[in-house]
């Protein structure tokens, strides 16, 4: 039996996640097929919380090396725009090690500092002020997407002057299926001629090119920030290609982004609809962590990711032919009742709350873990200093997708 609803709708993803149906997959049809269209062959969803832990790890049969969204690149388009996210150990554990020491738990905490003083600034230009019950404002425009985009500057050590186009970018490139968000629209228009640039957009070609600018002017004078360790860094005795280098620039910019900018903006949403969560954040401070984990599952910012089967296996009941393309349902998983008690219910003192929004198993396990962590525990404790309640102000807008849980708008009154 495979999904009543086709998961590739992006215009059903506009109106929401379809939860209900996967709910009703979790227990009739938990790895169930689905046909595509061509150019593509249909896939597999996993739905289950442990069956995608279990894919997950084994990565010697779910490979990430013909890449992690639905689309199916040519060996010619991926070896252009392979990034770490789409290579498989050895290579994948290589090029980890260049950054993983930046980004532990002890590495990020030095930025906690940093991240408050920002977080203040765009509080205390962006959300209104003047009145217990403020005019209507869009919270993703003037809070959610200010924060993330400079934290990654300040680590990666990008030049402020470029903000605004490294949001427009990477908004274009992550929404690159929502034509409100882009002109060249992924499943609509011919993007042959962009296959091999980030998300097959001619944006990640702009990405890239922005790129090389700031690389060039860093090895005239590099610091101690992140891309002056990926100019420094060697694998295997080689320092990295100018491909290399481009790619891991535009995974940065695009996973550290967007996903931390929905998990604020998706969390803000979540109390406006459970006003006693907010009340009780507010009144229990120290629940902060365990919030900040109930925001990242509640909210899932990247739905899936995508593997491909090396050879033929089982995975909960059905039989996965080598080639197989297997979409795991992270936010499927993060609403299983085999692992959560009562997952529907949003609840800021959860624990355990063993998630799966950042991956789960296995060696991909997101990298900037920590840092989106301190990211919205750090805005979730300054907005509850500030705002005793939020109230949606109007429907809140979806990104077309079904990859990204983005918010376009969130029109809000703030009480304080
Ligand atoms: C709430 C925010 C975030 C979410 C929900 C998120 C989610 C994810 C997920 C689901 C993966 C893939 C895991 C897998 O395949 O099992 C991932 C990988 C990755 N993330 Fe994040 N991410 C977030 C923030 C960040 C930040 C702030 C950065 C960097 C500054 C970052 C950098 C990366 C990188 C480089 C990878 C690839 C890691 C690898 O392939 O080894 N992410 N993230």
């Amino acid at each position: 039996m495979g999904p009543a609803v086709d998961l590739t709708d992006l215009d059903m993803w506009v109106r929401g996640v379809p939860y209900r149906e996967f709910a009703r997959l979790r227990r009739d049809a938990p790895v169930a097929w689905s046909e595509e269209q061509a150019p593509n062959s249909g896939f597999w969803s996993v739905l289950r919380y442990a069956d995608i832990v279990a894919a997950s790890r084994d990565v010697a049969t779910f490979s990430s090396a013909r890449g992690i969204s639905f689309e199916e690149p040519t060996d010619e388009d991926m070896a252009a725009r392979r990034t770490i996210i789409d290579t498989d150990p050895p290579d994948h554990t290589k090029l980890r090690k260049i950054l993983s020491g930046s980004f532990t738990q002890r590495a990020v905490a030095v930025y906690e500092h940093f991240v408050t003083g920002l977080t203040e600034e765009v509080l205390d230009a962006g959300l209104p002020g003047g009145g217990v019950r403020s005019e209507p404002f869009d919270f993703v425009d003037a809070i959610a997407k200010e924060v993330p985009i400079r934290v990654l500057a300040k680590i990666m050590g990008l030049p402020t002057d470029d903000l605004p186009l490294f949001i427009d970018l990477g908004d274009r490139l992550i929404a690159n299926t929502d034509p409100e968000v882009t002109d060249v629209v992924w499943g609509r228009d011919d993007t042959d001629a962009y296959r091999r640039f980030p998300f097959r957009s001619p944006y990640g070609k702009q990405l890239w090119d922005l790129g090389r600018d700031i690389v060039r002017d860093k090895l005239r004078s590099p610091g101690d920030d992140l891309l002056s360790t990926l100019l420094r860094a060697e694998v295997d005795g080689d320092r990295l290609s100018e491909t290399d280098i481009d790619n891991f620039f535009s995974i940065m910019v695009i996973a550290g982004n967007e996903t931390t900018r929905i998990a604020v903006a998706q969390g803000v949403l979540a109390f406006c609809e459970h006003p006693d969560q907010w009340e009780r954040l507010r009144a229990e401070p120290s629940l902060v962590d365990t919030a900040t984990e109930e925001v990242l599952r509640w909210t899932c910012p990247t739905h899936f990711m995508r593997r491909t089967a090396t050879a033929d296996t089982e995975l909960g009941g059905a039989a996965i032919k080598a080639g197989d393309k297997v979409v795991l349902w992270y936010v499927s998983g993060n609403m299983d009742d085999a692992e959560f008690d009562h997952p529907e219910v949003f609840d800021i003192a959860r624990s355990p709350n063993r998630h799966l929004s950042f991956g789960r198993g296995g060696p991909h396990l997101c990298l900037g873990a920590h840092l989106a962590r301190l990211e919205v525990r750090v805005v979730l404790t300054a907005l509850a200093r500030r705002v005793a309640r939020f109230e949606l102000a109007g429907e809140p807008r979806r990104i077309r997708s079904n990859f990204t849980n983005g918010l376009r708008q969130l029109p809000v009154r703030v009480h304080t």
